[in-house]
């Protein structure tokens, strides 16, 4: 016979800790079961410089709690392990040298069962340091440890997608599950939008990055958006049209780099027997015509919003919109692992702003007006990225439940095309 269930005590007898502690294993728990799927031989080796290997993710989410939660915070705590810090820090100055990132992929050593054994040890001390009374500045901080893993799910998935569509196998993440027969998208829809001066930024008491405060003014101009994304057969046509050989279409930069790397199509787009296939995690699919295009980059996006005669929204355009749209969509917890195709239109509301694909802004990632970096080495978690990336909004169909919200700022180079990232295309008012 089962074990009965474990009750739990009513929502309003448990304590914050409770909360943090059950927020804190439930995110635990997810990134193991992410790599679930996996063989170890898949957790060690990794595609390209800006993709890190699974068992690095597993064990750097792991470092950031001891380095920034227990090591300060836990008098009793000891090390797992004095080497891993050299290993597993990703970007911190302030927390010392580090492996070279082009580099993870050697990490041979630690074996996988020791970096599994490194995140019980954590997690247990982390337990106990909650349990005992966790002073304000560690819970703040294991909050931020938690979307900071939370960050490093969708990386995980999106590192194992580059990972495998560069091997000849083409392997599957998971097996297929059967999908509907792809139909041509229904006309993309306009918004307009009165714009004015309109609050930008956080402005709730939950959790927040750094880069998305201080909550303050923008002034936008009347512009209208569109109600649903660029679809996969929009940018089919865009290709026909010869989009990627058309050089006037393209920003300099983007020119360059989409000649020197070749590019024809979007990241994991390959032509077999005259149709489409692109690469996803449950291996080789043909392309949904109506499912919004996934893994361009910002030069492609930009590219294909002047061929369209249109632009690319700002992020103040972007989160004005959002306010009229639902933080839900098809995110992590939907289990598609790819964007799908947009619902029925709907009345003077955007479709599809959360969820299926990221989105590229014309916006650069600056500081809000009056933005202060946190002291010491968090302050590096944001702050020192803001130069030559743009911001993306809304999430995709790997974003984790709970880890988005209309004021949420993503952001990348122009050049990078292995996140789940797409477009909205917007234009002026008329
Ligand atoms: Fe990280």
């Amino acid at each position: 016979m089962a074990e009965p269930a474990l009750a739990l005590p009513p929502p309003q007898t448990r304590r914050a800790e409770d909360d943090l502690l059950a927020l804190l294993m439930a995110t635990r728990d997810l990134t193991l079961d992410l790599a679930a799927p996996l063989e170890p031989e898949d957790m060690v080796a990794q595609a390209m410089e800006e993709a890190s290997p699974t068992k690095w993710h597993l064990a750097h989410t792991t470092w950031f709690f001891e380095t920034f939660v227990l090591a300060p915070f836990l008098p009793a705590y000891r090390l797992f392990d004095p080497a891993f810090g050299y290993c597993f820090n990703s970007y911190y100055e302030a927390a010392g040298a580090r492996q070279p990132r082009p580099k993870r992929g050697l990490l041979t050593r630690p074996t996988l069962d020791r970096v599994l054994g490194y995140r019980r040890h954590v997690d247990d001390a982390l337990q106990t340091l909650l349990e005992a009374g966790a002073p304000q500045e560690a819970r703040r901080r294991i909050e931020l440890g938690v979307h900071h893993e939370q960050q490093h799910q969708e990386l995980l998935l999106t590192d194992i997608l580059a990972l495998f569509a560069a091997n000849p196998l083409r392997p599957a993440y998971r097996p297929a599950r059967p999908r509907l027969a792809g139909r041509a998208p229904e006309p993309m829809r306009w918004l307009s939008f009165a714009g004015g001066v309109t609050p930008i930024g956080h402005g709730g008491t939950g959790f927040r990055f750094d880069n998305e405060a201080p909550r303050h003014e923008a002034l936008i101009a009347p512009f209208r958006l569109a109600d649903r994304p660029v679809a996969n057969a929009e940018w089919l046509e865009f290709i026909a049209d010869g989009g990627y050989r058309t050089a006037t279409l393209w920003l300099s930069d983007g020119w360059d780099r989409a000649q020197r790397e070749g590019w024809r199509a979007p990241a994991y787009w390959e032509r077999r027997d005259g149709e489409w296939l692109a690469m996803t995690l449950e291996g080789l699919a043909p392309l949904a015509p109506d499912a919004p295009v996934a893994h361009v980059g910002f030069y492609e996006a930009d590219a294909f919003a002047r061929w369209a005669g249109k632009r690319l929204p700002t992020e103040f355009e972007w989160e004005a919109a959002a306010a009229l749209a639902p933080v839900a969509g098809n995110l992590l917890a939907s289990g598609a692992l790819r964007p799908l195709a947009a619902a029925e239109p709907l009345r003077r509301r955007p479709r599809q702003m959360f969820g299926d694909v990221w989105e590229w802004t014309a916006s650069a990632h600056l500081p809000y007006p009056g933005y202060e970096p946190p002291p010491g080495a968090i302050g590096e978690y944001n702050a020192k990225f803001m130069c030559d990336q743009h911001v993306l909004r809304g999430g995709s169909c790997l974003t984790p439940p709970g880890h988005i919200r209309p004021s949420y700022r993503n952001f990348l180079y122009a050049r990078q095309r292995w996140q789940c990232s797409g477009l909205r295309l917007a234009a002026e008012a008329r």
